[in-house]
């Protein structure tokens, strides 16, 4: 019967090209040409039309079987190449453990919040310790327990966002003086570190920024110790040689009020243009706890004396590290947060 020799031939043959077959791609093209649906193994069974009748269940037959022992030769064979490329890929796919890995992102402080920890640092050597406020505060304790009278002119000092007649975004630190006053035993001196809001914006000034405030209160107190602690504070923060000047000013809240120019850190108080060619720079406002104040929380003013300042956080930052556009602040370009890592 030539059509089983055909066969016979044929299935030799793909076994030989299964079993020379040495690459999963090279073995599925084999698949395909003798087992696939156009395959040759297939096409025979085409052929058995041409056999007699009684002869084509027989060939029918030996065609599957041969069709079987193929498929079960591709399988073996398949499972050795696999076998092979994978031993291949893990003897030659090595990794390099001496390449440096990709750069990790570090973060870091803000230079803004380690200013500050650095002034709340300095000033905690000398007892001064860390209080803190909302920042939408109440027109009581934002101007009025301060002694800001409603109506009173001293409310144009400050530019004040309003949320409702009786509040507002905190326009200062000084409120948590109240606040502290009113909650805790005397004397204290307490720190408040904050975020504050005006309506004011240019190259030196955000409509949000940062103030430090300070409240020394004790039996007695004077404008002399009130320097002496500015003074230390700035040579702190400045450098050993800042010398500080207190000159006359008005604050509602303070009564005498100061306000505190240091040397200019820059040209070291011989005249540059940050200082504008004075050799000092205005850094803070302090002052002696004004009597009001006092009353305002229940405290008897002849009885007990305190001292208050306030600096702000961006300014000291600013001329410290020469920093010339507030803005840089809060952009949170990395460029320049790396280059303030402090
Ligand atoms: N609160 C004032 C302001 O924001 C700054 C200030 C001045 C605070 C004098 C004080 C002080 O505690 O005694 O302009």
């Amino acid at each position: 019967m030539d059509q089983l020799n055909t066969l016979n031939k044929m299935t030799e043959e793909a076994q030989a090209a299964i079993l020379g077959a040495d690459s999963s791609k090279a073995l599925y093209d084999l698949k395909v040409k003798y087992l696939g649906k156009q395959g040759s193994l297939t096409q025979m069974m085409k052929l058995m039309g041409k056999l007699p009748k009684e002869e084509r269940p027989k060939f029918g037959q030996m065609v599957n079987v041969a069709k079987k022992e193929l498929q079960a030769v591709y399988d073996n064979r398949e499972k050795a190449i696999g076998d092979k490329e994978l031993e291949g890929r893990i003897q030659n796919e090595t990794i390099d453990l001496h390449l440096p890995g990709p750069e990790s992102f570090v973060g870091s402080k803000h230079p803004l919040r380690s200013v500050i920890q650095e002034m709340t640092q300095i000033l905690s050597r000398l007892g001064f310790s860390v209080r803190q406020g909302p920042m939408i505060e109440e027109d009581r304790y934002n101007f009025e327990a301060l002694n800001f009278p409603k109506d009173h002119p001293a409310r144009d000092m400050q530019d004040t966002f309003y949320i409702d007649p009786e509040h507002v975004l905190r326009t200062h630190t000084s409120p948590i003086q109240i606040r502290t006053l009113e909650k805790e035993k005397l004397p204290l001196r307490i720190l408040a570190p904050g975020t504050v809001f005006r309506v004011d914006s240019d190259v030196t000034h955000s409509p949000n920024f940062h103030q430090v405030e300070g409240l020394l209160v004790n039996k007695q107190v004077s404008m002399a110790e009130l320097k002496g602690v500015v003074g230390f504070f700035l040579r702190n923060f400045f450098g050993p040689k800042t010398k500080v000047r207190f000159r006359p000013s008005y604050f509602p809240f303070t009564e005498p009020s100061a306000e505190v120019d240091c040397t200019c850190p820059k040209c070291a108080g011989k005249g540059c243009r940050l200082c504008s060619n004075t050799g000092w720079i205005e850094i803070a406002g302090c002052g002696l706890v004004h009597p009001n104040v006092f009353k305002s929380v229940g405290i008897d003013p002849n009885e007990w004396e305190g001292f208050a300042f306030g600096f702000g956080v961006e300014r000291m930052a600013m001329i410290k590290y020469g920093i010339t556009d507030i803005r840089h602040f809060y952009n949170n370009d990395v460029r320049f947060l790396e280059q303030l890592i402090l």
